[in-house]
């Protein structure tokens, strides 16, 4: 059942924007709708990870979360990230093939370096365990994590 929409407003990317939304909308689409495509529609049951967003710098599955639960949140999607240092690390490190699930994998791994600036091998696989790669890059992806560890490029932003 749809009802009216109303009107929430919700930082993105740095951005206040103010989207009109109804109740039982995903904020996936939400977002695709509102032209930023790169969270990808892969399960849509909260399965694959490759919504992957960051609300208040924890990653979260968009198609889990009704837009309404958003609203004053402060929100990165994939287009916040564009040529920041861990994009250029899955470039360099070949840690994509089809590239669906790339963005997800993206995001989250940056919000690891934030959390887990140090973290160790088995910390990124169980970080990273909320994403599924059809392709099953699994290795270049936690070869691009590695490479981004060994060169320190998260610890000036980890408070
Ligand atoms: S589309 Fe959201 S977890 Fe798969
Ligand atoms: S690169 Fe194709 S699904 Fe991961």
């Amino acid at each position: 059942m749809n009802h009216l929409p109303q009107t929430i407003q919700v930082q993105i990317n740095g951005q206040v924007k103010t989207l009109m939304v109804r109740q039982a909308e995903l904020f996936l689409d939400t977002l695709r709708n509102a032209g930023l495509t790169g969270a990808k529609p892969g399960c849509k049951n909260g399965d694959c990870g490759s919504c992957t967003i960051l609300v208040d710098h924890i990653p979260i599955q968009a198609c889990q979360l009704f837009s309404m639960e958003v609203m004053d949140k402060n929100i990165m999607t994939i287009e916040g990230l564009i040529d920041q240092t861990v994009q250029k690390a899955f470039e360099e490190k070949w840690a994509l093939q089809c590239g669906y699930c790339t963005p997800g994998y993206i995001l989250n791994a940056y919000a690891l370096l934030q959390h887990h600036p140090n973290a160790d091998e088995e910390t990124m696989k169980q970080w990273l365990d909320s994403n599924i790669c059809r392709c099953t890059g699994y290795q270049e992806i936690i070869d691009a994590v590695t490479l981004l560890i060994d060169r320190n490029e998260y610890h000036e932003h980890h408070s």
